[in-house]
């Protein structure tokens, strides 16, 4: 049987909510492979099998949809230390360093990832790649909309030697995407390697106009991957 790529999503998301335990304070990811890890601790609750569960959301949508699963909420502010996060991400390299933010949450699931324990990437095998950038996907950065442009020429100049193209990202309707936070979101788009990732990332934070970035260096402590051939857990 070919497993289509939303069931490989929901093995890794099914096989992350097995580290919950009753009393715990969850981080909960955003987009399509984490809400299947949101449903799963919504129906477990619902069947008491998990109690006592306290979820930080990452994102407006995430916060909607435990919502309507009954799943009880709190911040960060209240919650400072966080048990457990599950989240999914867009690539994921061999050091189990991360690009998020293809659904535009990557401020905040920033923020709730830094403060966990432990936090628990889910990804289907589609998003493993060599090295960050690899995937001809985009690296998001969150910026402020106040002269956008300015920030986005600074930051496509930093990778001119990797042949970076910024680009704004738009809603459907072609207005600017804009982010829970009231931020827009420049792509990069990288030809080649970023160099070294560490590096890239205090340069583009360094930049004044810029709020955050997607890359997720050294955050991640599991990856779960889904693949045809069953369930990987990369610890590190
Ligand atoms: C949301 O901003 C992102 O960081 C997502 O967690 C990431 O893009 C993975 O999304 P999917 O699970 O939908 O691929």
């Amino acid at each position: 049987v070919i497993l289509t790529q939303d069931e490989l999503k929901k093995i890794a998301a099914y096989k992350a909510v097995e580290f919950v335990e009753s009393g715990m304070v969850l981080g909960l990811g955003t987009g399509s492979t984490a809400k299947h890890a949101v449903d799963r601790i919504g129906d477990l609750l619902r069947q008491g099998k998990l109690t006592n569960i306290v979820g930080i959301p990452t994102s407006k949508k995430t916060q909607e949809q435990a919502l309507s699963l009954g799943i009880p909420l709190s911040d960060l502010d209240s919650h400072p230390a966080i048990d457990l996060a599950i989240d999914g991400a867009d690539e994921v390299d061999p050091h189990l360093n991360l690009v998020k933010g293809r659904g535009g949450s990557l401020l905040r699931e920033k923020m709730v990832e830094g403060a966990c324990k432990k936090f628990v990437c889910i990804v289907d095998e589609s998003k493993l790649v060599k090295h960050l950038g690899g995937s001809g996907l985009a690296l998001p950065v969150e910026v402020v909309p106040f002269c956008w442009k300015f920030t986005a020429n600074k930051l496509q100049n930093l990778f001119e030697r990797s042949g970076c193209v910024a680009k704004l990202r738009s809603d459907c309707e072609g207005k600017p995407f804009v982010t829970d936070n009231g931020n827009f979101i420049i792509d990069l788009y990288v030809k080649e390697e970023l160099g070294d990732l560490q590096v890239a990332s205090d340069a583009i934070l360094r930049i004044a106009g810029v709020v955050e970035h997607g890359m997720f260096l050294d955050m991640a402590t599991t990856v779960i991957v889904a693949g045809e051939l069953g369930i990987t857990i990369k610890n590190k």
